[in-house]
């Protein structure tokens, strides 16, 4: 393997500053923002889940975001686009580039089960778009509908026919359309998609959260099953789950995986950055971004919506994210009026989301393949397409029911970044160096970012994250 730069086709670079920052906030603003934080809040306790969210953010996410796309423009600027080439300018030592190919597995395997999600919104979208879903007013349709398309009731399997094969199907057509984005080349593909698709999600999203919101409470005999109700369990502050190590590793593991933080992409997408332009600003405003997305958007929809149609949520009880999501609020938009274009919105915003994160889960392996090997684009992307088919297919085939996916979604989307995190902030802190990474951080920069943060993230980073992780172990020991 040889990590030397040598391809011009993994020369490209950004087209505009906005266009960088609606990429980013494009990998950022996912599926993690719609289901995976409603789902997790709704496990840890709503509200009392937001706190260590919030300082999760602060202390880890926005800092450790910083430091990726400062040392991405480093060595982007030496040359170095795919994770092992930028391990290994910045850790000046052969054997680093291990390391960076241990930070191209995480997310690709990450997509290789973040694409069937991806695909059962593309599903349910044309569902809704051509009536399929809400056919008659069954309650039970939509566990039915889920339930065949997971392979989790005994009529249906992912292999088996029917809606099995229709799932395969759109699952190829979106390894299609990931591809062809990433094919296209930097700009003309990722680029230009997310810097429609990201002000396109806002309006949607917007007039999606606007119709839950109005739905208020619509039986003034059940006041439990209400818009407010649901505010109340996501926005009041428990302190019981604040004692809980869980809680707090799964906020981080939340912060990361939303934010993109700890997976190589935005040292990637940093690569491509010339020398004096701005990071700072940029990644700041990419993060906002993001958080608007997820707090303002995916926390007023989802769970409130919920309330709506369950009175509760027993944290206990709580199957997962995706329970929520494609079985809770169909039913919700069944009970509204305009459900059925609702409910298309909702699942086409998803979609939308998904591909635009997908694609930057890919796109530092394509190059990778072309940087390190000297493939072509053609051949990288073949190459990248079998991968695809068997991660994909392996997961499709263990996947019946939900337990699979969640289980995976533990690993890769709590346990197994958080371990790449903290390797990113040790060799940040002690290897690239705080001076060096303040200077760096502020070349070109349009804000002043003051040195504490780097203090932070050379001390308090690396300890905070051991500290939670080795409390978790402790309490999960036999
Ligand atoms: N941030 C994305 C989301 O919220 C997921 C993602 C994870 C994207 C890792 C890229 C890398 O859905």
């Amino acid at each position: 393997m040889d990590s030397t730069p040598r391809d011009g086709a993994t020369r490209a670079g950004w087209g505009s500053r906005i266009g960088v920052i609606l990429a980013a906030a494009g990998s950022a603003v996912g599926l993690g923002n719609f289901l995976r934080f409603p789902g997790q809040a709704a496990k840890h306790g709503g509200g009392a889940f937001m706190l260590p969210y919030f300082i999760s953010l602060l202390v880890l996410g926005i800092p450790l975001a910083w430091a990726e796309w400062t040392m991405g423009r480093y060595a982007g600027v030496r040359g170095y686009h795919s994770a092992p080439g930028i391990f290994r300018v910045l850790l000046r030592h052969h054997a680093a580039k291990y390391l960076g190919v241990v930070a191209l597995l995480i997310p690709f395997i990450v997509y290789t089960y973040y694409v069937v999600v991806e695909a059962w919104c593309l599903i349910y979208a044309l569902h809704y778009a051509t009536g399929d879903l809400m056919r008659g007013d069954d309650p039970g349709q939509y566990a039915a509908f889920f339930g065949r398309l997971t392979g989790a009731t005994a009529e249906g399997s992912v292999f088996g026919g029917g809606d099995g094969l229709t799932l395969l199907g759109v699952v190829a057509l979106c390894f299609a359309l990931n591809l062809y984005l990433i094919v296209r080349g930097l700009s003309r593909g990722i680029e230009a998609f997310c810097k429609v698709a990201i002000p396109g999600l806002a309006v949607l999203a917007t007039i999606v959260l606007v119709r839950v919101l109005l739905l208020g409470t619509p039986d003034p005999s059940k006041p439990s099953q209400s818009i407010e109700a649901g505010l109340g369990f996501m926005w009041n502050p428990r302190a019981e789950a604040l004692f809980d190590p869980e809680t707090w590793l799964a906020a981080s593991g939340q912060i990361f995986f939303s934010l993109s933080v700890g997976f190589g992409v935005l040292v990637h997408y940093a690569s491509y950055l010339r020398k004096k332009d701005d990071v700072a600003l940029s990644a700041l405003t990419a993060n906002s971004m993001n958080e608007l997305f997820e707090v303002c958007l995916g926390g007023l929809i989802t769970i409130p919506a919920a309330f709506v149609f369950l009175g509760a949520i027993d944290p206990g009880t709580l199957e997962s994210s995706f329970k929520l999501g494609f079985v809770t609020l169909p039913n919700v938009f069944a009970m509204m009026w305009g459900g059925r274009v609702f409910g298309f919105l909702w699942f086409f915003c998803l979609f939308i989301a998904a591909i635009t994160s997908s694609v930057s889960m890919l796109q530092p392996v394509m190059v990778f393949f072309q940087e390190g090997t000297g493939m072509s684009r053609r051949r990288a992307a073949a190459l990248l397409g079998v991968l695809c088919a068997v991660g994909s297919g392996i997961v499709l085939y263990f996947s019946k029911g939900l337990v699979a996916l969640d289980t995976f979604d533990f690993w890769m989307g709590t346990v197994g970044i958080f371990v790449l995190a903290t390797v990113q902030a040790v060799l940040y802190g002690w290897v690239f160096g705080i001076e060096r990474g303040h200077e760096e951080l502020h070349r070109g920069a349009h804000i002043k970012v003051p040195f504490v943060v780097q203090i932070g993230l050379k001390y308090v980073v690396p300890v905070y994250l051991l500290v939670i992780f080795a409390a978790f172990c402790v309490k999960n020991l036999p």
